[in-house]
């Protein structure tokens, strides 16, 4: 359901009008509203729907379209469009990201207007292709932009920063100089939908906006952080996402919140002279409870690693899920139940898409009955989340003995080694890890 005003009423009400809204002298806010959702990728709960931004900025010299909308909100958009210019004065259509949800009209904007010149990060052709899928030799023209880059409209500048992995390799933003209005793409956006349109105007939709950041934005941290020095020394009249409520009143909130959330999970960090492990277990009759103390044991015994011991029976998901960014390795005890490692391991496994895991280290272990593959499934899917397993897992078969206990003191501190560069597979965060890359499947485009 859409938002409807309480009370002031809004300057314009999109939903109704069908008009565009102008919130800057010439430049409008030609998107769509998609009150009705309720799912977003899968992955984001949508309570009150979301909103397709687009916008278009008149110069002297012609208009820049930024972003479009989702295919099925098509014909809103070219309405809102055709409401404010007409297609021959299209010199630019910029694309800040190309996932479907702003590129569905992408396709029958460039027919409509011939003459416009495409604008993508320098980061984004491969995806523009597969996007698009021209048939046999490219049959389209576009420009790569990168920070510092700009485009003239006469009297108007847009300018570029290059924010890759927010959340696609693909992101920029831009940056209307003259009226100091940053369009960000998914940055700084929310799924909320109100047609009153500006964020003093809506209701209020903090928690879309922190909702949206750790969903989206918080795997790729450090490209946050890369993106906030670009855009913090700007002059911010207005920030423009793509979704969710336009940011004019005081916009550099929403900059100060990014910057407190992409650095928050430092109160996590045992500190810098230490290396985190965290051991979850579930334990049916003792077994496997002793065996991750034993690990416990073992691994404190290396300096410079601190050991958190949980039971997953007694613990809430999204806590752990914070503590889980922070460290630099984890081990999962499960004893086997039915071929299989228990329920709680897998939830908890399955809840991290939200944080980068990529080169933490991953270990296994547990009491078993007769067969045992809780350890090697678990070892599978960490290894499937990008994490390195450099220790062999550790089984035991019921009740652990004295020299198991021993083993598992062992098994604990060797991990703990090879956290620390003392075993084998010393680079716990390097490299792309620390980066929070991800591989974007561009085959899976909707
Ligand atoms: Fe709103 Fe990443 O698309």
């Amino acid at each position: 359901m859409t938002m409807r005003p309480t009370g002031n009423m809004p300057e314009t009400a999109p939903t109704q009008s069908g008009d565009a809204v102008e919130i800057a002298d010439g430049v409008h806010w030609i998107g769509a509203l998609d009150s009705a959702l309720r799912s977003f990728d899968m992955i984001l709960r949508t309570a009150n729907g979301t909103t397709y931004n687009a916008y278009a900025v008149r110069g002297a010299h012609g208009v820049a379209v930024i972003d479009t909308v989702k295919a099925e909100f098509s014909g809103d958009f070219f309405r809102r469009l055709e409401s404010i210019a007409d297609y021959d004065e299209i010199r630019f259509i910029v694309l800040n990201h190309l996932e479907p949800d702003h590129t569905g009209a992408l396709p029958e904007l460039m027919r409509r207007a011939p003459n416009a010149r495409l604008i993508i990060s320098k980061r984004a052709p491969a995806m523009l292709k597969a996007l698009l899928k021209p048939p046999g030799d490219d049959n389209f023209d576009y420009d790569v932009a990168d920070t510092g880059d700009e485009i003239s409209l006469g009297d108007r500048t847009l300018g570029f920063l290059h924010t890759p992995f927010l959340h696609w390799p693909d992101t920029q933003c831009s940056y209307l100089v003259e009226e100091q209005i940053l369009f960000s793409g998914d940055v700084f956006g929310c799924h909320y939908c109100d047609d009153r349109l500006f964020n003093d105007r809506v209701g209020d939709f903090r928690f879309s906006f922190d909702y949206y950041y750790a969903h989206i934005m918080r795997p790729f941290k450090p490209h946050v952080l890369d993106a906030l020095k670009l855009i913090e020394p700007l002059p911010l009249k207005l920030i423009a996402p793509t979704h969710g409520p336009i940011l004019r009143d005081r916009p550099r909130r929403y900059v100060a919140r990014y910057r407190e959330l992409s650095t928050s999970g430092d109160c996590f960090e045992p500190g810098a002279e230490h290396r985190s492990l965290i051991v979850f277990y579930l334990s049916a009759y003792g077994s496997t409870a002793r065996m991750a103390e034993a690990v416990c044991a073992g691994a404190e015994s290396v300096p410079g690693v601190r050991v958190s011991l949980y039971d997953l029976e007694g613990g809430e998901i999204d806590p752990f899920v914070d503590l889980i960014e922070a460290a630099d390795a984890l081990a999962f005890g499960s004893p086997t139940v039915n071929g299989d490692a228990v329920k709680p391991v897998w939830d908890l496994l399955s809840s991290l898409a939200v944080v980068s895991l990529r080169g933490k280290i991953g270990a296994a272990f547990g009491s078993f009955g007769w067969s045992g593959e809780a350890v090697p499934m678990i070892e599978d899917r960490m290894r499937g989340l990008k994490m390195r397993v450099p220790v062999p897992g550790l089984r035991v078969k019921l009740i652990p003995t004295d020299d198991e206990l021993a083993q598992a003191r062992d098994f604990g501190s060797r991990l703990a080694l090879a956290m620390t560069g003392g075993g084998h597979s010393p680079d716990a965060r390097g490299g792309d890890a620390a980066r929070g890359e991800r591989v974007i499947d561009f085959a899976d485009l909707k």
